[in-house]
């Protein structure tokens, strides 16, 4: 079965170069990850108060992502840091405290931008609250994809041959590989951990 992969794109944005790459990555690794794209534009902003009686896009929102493998995320950089609407929706899945929906679930993150430093300061900033939310994320290879343009895609909106493409290529089997040995590692100490409860169990 492939796995269930929840894309989030930090960008509203109708031709968003970052919705383009994650509809790349998901052309590329299609066999092996099941990628569906969560939409945040709608969220309400997350408010503490509401906690109780959470708005139903909250709650649509915290099913998609809970019920996935893996999270992806592809994000511009906004003032060298992570746009507001993405950090709303990672602070909308972190909560209620104790229930975030990001709890342990592999993930990845990809920024791309016309700039030359590919969204590094976003790509951290993301990293820096996956680390908090207890994500194990991958590491390598890193995807701060610099001098991405509109010229960058062909007309089905998927990156042309090239070298960003090899990259996301490499990235998009990684991630599989990666979110494959986070749940078969669990897998195998859900059982170790059963089957030395049995032994405990057993007369001596
Ligand atoms: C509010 C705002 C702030 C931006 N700040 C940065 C920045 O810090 N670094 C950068 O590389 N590009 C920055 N940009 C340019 C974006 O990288 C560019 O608009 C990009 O196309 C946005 O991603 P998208 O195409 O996926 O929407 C900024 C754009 C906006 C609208």
């Amino acid at each position: 079965m492939p796995y269930k992969i929840a894309i989030i794109v930090g960008s509203l944005r109708k031709d968003s170069l970052n919705r383009r790459v994650a509809k790349s990555i998901c052309a590329i690794r299609g066999d092996n990850l099941d990628c569906r794209m969560i939409e945040i534009g709608d969220l309400p902003l997350y408010n503490q108060d509401l906690d109780g009686n959470p708005p139903e896009q909250w709650t649509r929102f915290r099913e998609q992502v809970g019920a996935a493998d893996g999270v992806l995320f592809v994000s511009p950089e906004y003032n060298r840091g992570i746009p507001g609407v993405l950090k709303n929706a990672i602070d909308v899945g972190s909560r209620p405290y104790g229930h975030s929906v990001f709890d342990k679930k592999p993930g990845a993150i990809v920024t791309a931008s016309p700039g030359s430093i590919g969204g590094f300061g976003s790509n951290h900033q993301i990293r820096q609250a996956c680390v908090f939310l207890n994500m194990p994320v991958m590491q390598q290879p890193e995807a701060y994809l610099g001098h991405v343009t509109d010229d960058s895609f062909d007309e089905s909106g998927c990156l042309k041959d090239g070298p960003l493409k090899d990259l996301i290529a490499k990235l998009a089997h990684a991630f599989h590989d990666w979110v494959d040995l986070i749940h078969r590692s669990r897998a195998a100490l859900a059982e170790d951990s059963a089957h030395a409860a049995q032994l405990e169990k057993q007369p001596a």
